[in-house]
């Protein structure tokens, strides 16, 4: 009898792995739900706005209707604060949906997507899913101070990846865990340099949370024909469990990623939620202000413990300690309730992922990493 088998590229690829559920967290370590940390996902630690909440509150007596599958309000309202009209937008079921959609668009099993190495798992796993061709470009480490580096792009390598079967470069912007992005000049002569029939994701995950001043506004990116923009509501917005990411593109290449999505992608209060957010601007200056203390703090203690640091724009750092692995961290805090991420899978050996959490969130971290740090550098 004939065997039921995925297609091969399914049966070869590796999956994403989530983060533990805290729920599982607190039976395996007998401790309650509000004493564990989850500083593992890149999320905004004080939440969404009040005023998606009560937008949100509003809508449950609704939900036996289908949400509009046009997203005609919230496209209307991000046209108008962009400067673009609705046609140059596409509503996803967060930016993870954008990336399934232009990969269902464009890629067929002849063609190569290029990805630095490493980066936001979801371009390869997703590109792999089409039995396209992941062809990656290692980024550089590149050190700002004895003990603090970054993460760069190595765009010249990027350009010379580039083949005739070359359809799509991902480039997270910032990227995730790396934190290696591209400032204005250096975006402005990349996409200069990439030839046109060459798709450009900018994956902006974290616009908004990024505080530089050569941060680019990469709006007028879309009149290019080919540029993708990604943004999110799940991060700066704080509204990542509700899944509402969007696109942004010239309206050729948007009118075709609409025709290849779902007709409902976009649930009714992920909308109603988004176009709140949208209007209350003082809780991102809120959310933004706190990401900058903690960003700081973080970076200044970990220093301070002798620990070195990758430093990226968005509301996360690496970190290291030569001598203790980063299993070995991972899980000495995961002890004390709570959790980063371990980046050996992501190939950064020796190197956790932390999220900047609320100011008390990041005290405990703090204070159970130096405990860690005592019981291993001085055990009885
Ligand atoms: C670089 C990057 N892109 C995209 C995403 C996915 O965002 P969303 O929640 O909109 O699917 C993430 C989430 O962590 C990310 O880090």
């Amino acid at each position: 009898m004939k065997k039921i088998l995925p297609r091969k590229n399914i049966r070869t690829l590796k999956p994403y792995e989530p983060g533990k559920p805290i729920e599982e967290l607190q039976r395996e370590l007998k401790i309650s739900v509000k004493d564990i940390i989850k500083l593992a996902s890149n999320e905004n630690p004080i939440g969404p706005s009040p005023k998606a909440i009560e937008a949100i509150r509003r809508k449950l007596k609704k939900l036996n209707r289908y949400p509009d599958g046009g997203c005609f309000y919230l496209k209307k309202k991000l046209g108008k604060k962009l400067g673009l009209d609705s046609e140059n937008i596409v509503m996803g079921n967060g930016s993870d949906e954008i990336i399934d959609i232009i990969t269902k668009v464009f890629l067929d099993e002849s063609h190569e997507v290029i990805v630095s190495e490493p980066a936001f798992l979801e371009y390869k796993i997703i590109t792999k899913t089409r039995g396209a061709k992941v062809v990656t470009v290692p980024v550089k480490k590149e050190a700002v101070s004895p003990s603090i580096s970054v993460f760069k792009y190595d765009t010249d390598k990027i350009l010379a990846a580039i083949g005739k079967n070359t359809k799509i470069i991902f480039l997270g912007n910032p990227d995730n865990p790396t934190g290696a992005y591209l400032g204005k000049k250096e975006l402005s002569r990349f996409l200069k340099k990439c030839p046109k029939d060459v798709i450009i994701v900018l994956d902006e995950a974290y616009r908004g949370l990024v505080a530089s001043s050569d941060y680019a506004d990469t709006v007028t990116c879309t009149k290019r024909r080919n540029v993708v923009i990604l943004r999110t509501f799940s991060k700066a917005y704080g509204l990542a469990g509700l899944r509402i990411g969007y696109a942004l593109a010239n309206k050729q290449l948007a009118s075709w990623m609409e025709k290849a999505r779902q007709p409902f992608n976009v649930n009714m209060l992920a909308q109603v939620a988004a176009l709140a957010a949208l209007d209350d601007s003082s809780h991102m200056v809120k959310v933004k202000s706190l990401i900058e203390k903690g960003r700081k703090f973080l970076i200044k203690k970990l220093k301070e413990l002798g620990f070195d640091v990758v430093e990226t724009p968005a509301n996360f750092i690496l970190f290291s300690f030569k001598g203790i692995s980063s299993t070995e961290i991972f899980s000495g805090l995961l002890l004390q309730g709570i959790i980063v991420r371990d980046m050996k899978p992501y190939g950064l050996n020796g190197l956790v992922r932390v999220t900047v959490g609320t100011m008390r969130e990041n005290r405990k971290f703090i204070e159970a990493l130096r405990k860690l740090e005592c019981s291993k550098l001085f055990p009885n």
